[in-house]
């Protein structure tokens, strides 16, 4: 037993405790221009990063109980003439404001963060703070931090000041959610080939609400339609293609009254259903409405696609799945997660064939994985290489410490580790402005150096994986989740 236990423990790429140092709040708002540099920033590289997620883990000492219900802080590095600018901000919700004015936790947490005061406190309290911290994208001349449950926050793409919420000129009402998924189709069929912007909004019930979105390029929504589909549906991303929007049905229940009475968290509410299949639902973008298609594929549980597209009648979708939904426990400490007890995220090929209603699936990676991304010309059309967050073991459930890259014609894959004192999350391909191949361009990735407490802006040449720069910020930026990268900048 022993030798065992000792043989895993050094095969162990991390240790708790470094990975740990990544969930600290980072309360102060920087702005300068990073000197402490190694290697050579690409020249041609011109453009903004911006990057959201949890920036407090804290409310004044009080730990919030999951990193989800972290209040969102905006990071924007402006990559310009061979240099580069850090700042970032904090999105002035009200719920941030509120909670920094009083000094302490006031609102109630999707993922279990309580008032103080116990289950009569939060008993009743459907009062949910709306925390922007899960994306931040850059359309229609509008800089917007996204949370999948409420309304956008507008914020100013020069200073990141916090400009108010986004309604999208009445399109969208009070309170109404706006995913923080959405995707951009490069060459809109409906729209003469232009850019168009597609998102969605869940509404969960006995019967859940599934809108649709289209966002032209000045920042009108120019198409809007509402579809109902049986049961709860918990779904956080979504897929399109050129003619539809593909949504993963998670074998869930919900059970809200441990919420209602105040005794957990909305999140810790979901329980997942391994007996029952997953459900593919493809609603059709075409304005005129069209039924729905459900199909069904083996149990699983998926946050994220890669991508999807349309090939000879069969919808092809690329997904992240793991074998059950790690519950959040009401009293369980996410900084003592045990990872070796959770599935990994493992990436799976689906071909819905929407004539025989029938689904294949192929595992294309089974080395834990998150954050998939790919070329933006190629969202929603067939596409050869997939970049994901990745674990530097090979097997099992672990913090991301890696880069991976996939060829999805030849199966060849790269990899870039930071083990082990390093985490990585999602990557960010940007494309050289004269390349013409899918992969000429660069990785942007933001890493965790525990051993210097601050977190590095790493540049992969896309091709090679090879390592082109490392910029050393002077702090560490709590791990993050979604950003864009624009070509525009803001200086
Ligand atoms: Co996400």
């Amino acid at each position: 037993m022993r030798t065992s236990e000792k043989t895993s423990i050094n095969h162990k790429t991390y240790t708790l405790k470094n990975w740990q140092g990544g969930y600290q709040s980072l309360k102060q708002e920087y702005d300068y221009w990073v000197e402490d540099i190694e290697g050579t920033i690409p020249p041609e590289l011109t453009g903004t990063l911006f990057r959201n997620g949890p920036g407090l883990l804290d409310i004044n000492g009080q730990r919030i109980h999951h990193p989800f219900d972290g209040d969102g802080m905006i990071s924007k590095i402006t990559f310009t003439d061979g240099r580069v600018h850090f700042r970032n901000r904090f999105v002035h919700t009200e719920g941030y404001l509120a909670e920094q004015k009083a000094g302490k936790i006031l609102y109630r947490g999707v993922f279990g963060t309580q008032k103080p005061g116990g289950w009569l406190a939060n008993m009743f309290d459907f009062q949910l703070k709306n925390i922007a911290n899960t994306n931040v994208i850059y359309w229609g001349g509008k800089l917007l931090a996204l949370w999948e449950a409420a309304e956008p926050h507008q914020l100013d793409p020069h200073t990141l000041a916090t400009l108010g919420k986004e309604y999208f000129q009445g399109v969208l009402s009070t309170g109404e959610a706006f995913a923080a998924h959405p995707h951009i189709d490069p060459a809109c069929v409906f729209d003469q080939g232009k850019p168009c912007l597609v998102n969605f909004a869940i509404k969960p019930g006995l019967a859940t609400t599934i809108t649709i979105f289209e966002v032209d390029t000045t920042g009108k929504i120019i198409r809007k339609h509402a579809h109902s589909v049986p049961g709860f549906c918990f779904i956080h991303d979504f897929a399109i293609t050129e003619n539809y929007c593909i949504f993963f049905q998670n074998p869930v229940l919900f059970n809200p009254l441990p919420f209602v009475l105040g005794i957990r968290g909305a999140g810790e509410c979901v329980k997942f259903q391994p007996h029952q299949p997953t459900k593919a639902i493809v609603i059709s973008r075409h304005p005129q409405k069209q039924p729905i298609q459900t199909l069904e594929i083996p149990s699983g549980f998926v946050f994220h696609h890669a991508n999807a597209y349309e090939d000879n009648g069969e919808i092809i979708v690329d997904s992240i799945c793991y074998a059950n939904l790690p519950e959040v426990k009401p009293n369980s400490d996410f900084l003592q997660t045990d990872f070796d007890t959770l599935p990994p995220g493992q990436l799976w090929r689906f071909h819905l064939n929407l004539a025989t209603k029938t689904v294949k699936r192929q595992l294309i990676e089974s080395r834990c994985c998150e954050f998939p991304c790919l070329h933006p010309d190629k969202v929603g059309r067939n596409y050869r290489y997939v970049y994901m967050g990745a674990a530097a073991q090979n097997q099992g459930n672990a913090p991301l410490q890696a880069i991976v890259k996939i060829d999805l014609t030849t199966g060849e894959k790269l990899l870039w580790s930071a083990a082990p004192q390093g985490f990585t999350g999602e990557p960010i391909f940007v494309p050289r402005p004269s390349g013409e191949e899918e992969d000429d361009g660069w990785i942007l990735g933001l890493v965790y150096d525990s051993e210097h407490h601050r977190s590095d802006v790493v540049i992969l040449n896309a091709k090679d994986f090879t390592l082109q720069a490392k910029l050393h910020l002077r702090h560490h930026i709590p791990y993050g989740l979604h950003g864009n990268f624009v070509k525009e900048t803001f200086i």
